[in-house]
């Protein structure tokens, strides 16, 4: 049987470090590298050891799903690793954000992350993990940055639940929360506004990743990368989040 790991958002940022990474972890013979930038997928094949299988899919079209449902009955493979990276994120006022940008933010980061995880489990065995990237921004509500802010929330809260009732499978998930990162996230999240212009960190893809791969290896449901981060989640754990929102938007001169 064919050993895999699948890798959503391979094409780019943490998701494509993950891919590149994933060999020094995990012996598989393929990695199914997920997202719509095909071209981008199979150059990855060029700087991995295993087979990559790219398939290009469009996570917000629910009838994409059918190429990774065909491609796993053909092939009945074993699922090693499932890693939920695609996903994107807009800084913008509810009333103001396109309606289309903010249903696609709920169909990616939500319902692609739970339907990606659901029809990878019957190929998975005792031992197989599953990474899902949530956001720093899953443990506050914010504003301006509502609906992304929901969306990993939603991420975070369902990685620890399955990984919880996945326990008697033996099947680990964790959530990475990474802070701010350099990647092309946010060519697409900052708008000609600029409503989020103040970052008290800026980490590498690399860092993230590098904690990511130890945090899995001890077993956690979740992985946060740098001492900023790890206070601020821990801060936003005890003070009222009425109080954490009112320091976000006077951070960033919001009103
Ligand atoms: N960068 C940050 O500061 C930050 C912080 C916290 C959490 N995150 C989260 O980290 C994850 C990875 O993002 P990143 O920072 O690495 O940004 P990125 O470089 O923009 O990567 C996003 C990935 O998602 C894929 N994607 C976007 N829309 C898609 C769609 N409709 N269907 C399939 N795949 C799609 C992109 O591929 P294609 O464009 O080829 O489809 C790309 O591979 C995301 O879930 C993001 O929300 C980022």
């Amino acid at each position: 049987m064919k050993k895999i790991a699948v890798v959503t958002g391979a094409s780019s940022g943490m998701g494509r470090e993950f891919a590149l990474t994933l060999e020094k972890h995990f012996k598989v013979d393929e990695i199914w590298a997920i997202a719509r930038n095909e071209k981008s997928l199979s150059e990855l094949g060029k700087q991995v050891s295993p087979e990559v299988r790219a398939i290009s899919m469009d996570l917000t079209d629910p009838y994409s799903f059918a190429k990774y449902e065909k491609a796993l009955e053909e092939e009945q493979p074993e699922i090693c690793l499932l890693v939920n990276a695609s996903g994107f994120g807009i800084f913008d006022s509810v009333s103001d954000m396109r309606m289309k940008d903010s249903d696609d933010m709920v169909d990616l980061n939500c319902k692609a992350l739970v339907k990606m995880t659901k029809m990878s489990l019957p190929y998975m065995h005792e031992g197989s993990k599953i990474i899902n990237i949530a956001s720093m921004a899953a443990f506050q509500p914010i504003p301006y940055i509502d609906v992304y802010g929901a969306s990993k929330a939603f991420v975070l809260s369902f990685s620890r639940a399955l990984n919880s009732e996945l326990e008697t499978r033996r099947i680990q998930t964790m959530a990475v929360c990474p802070y701010w990162t350099k990647t092309r996230f946010f060519d697409r999240a900052v708008g000609e506004k600029q409503i989020v212009r103040k970052y008290i960190v800026m980490y590498e893809p690399e860092m993230i990743i590098r904690q990511a791969w130890k945090d899995l290896a001890k077993g956690k449901d979740i992985s946060i990368y740098g001492t900023i981060a790890k206070g601020q989640a821990a801060l936003c754990k005890i003070l009222p989040h009425k109080l954490v929102m009112k320091i976000w938007k006077k951070q960033q001169d919001l009103h």
